[in-house]
């Protein structure tokens, strides 16, 4: 039983298509709402370099690093190509009650 669900933020803090910082617990998370209303959860940092993703632009299914230009999935964490080569690590998302949840 999964009980170390923690809440990030009201459903409607996320814009479609945008991605936010989550820091918990001296760790740092992104999480995103995709163009079709759907939410997930990555590390927060890029596994190039320590950038923070959240500062990054989300496109489609893709997360874009500010740094490098980097490209994950951020629905899988899979790392698009140079120069970013190790994939990110993905969270559960739930939606309840108006408010975004990641299982940590
Ligand atoms: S720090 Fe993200 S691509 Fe280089």
């Amino acid at each position: 039983m999964s009980d170390n669900w923690v809440e990030v933020c009201a459903k409607d803090d996320i814009d479609e298509e945008d991605v936010i910082r989550f820091d918990h617990a001296g760790r740092t998370f992104a999480v995103y709402r995709s163009p079709d209303d759907a939410f997930f959860a990555t590390d927060g940092l890029c596994t190039h370099e320590k950038i923070h993703l959240a500062d990054g632009l989300v496109m489609d299914d893709i997360i874009e690093c500010p740094k490098h230009n980097g490209r994950f999935s951020y629905k899988t964490g899979e790392a698009k190509g140079a120069p970013v080569c190790v994939d990110l690590k993905t969270y559960p998302v739930k939606v309840e009650d108006g408010s975004v949840f990641i299982s940590i």
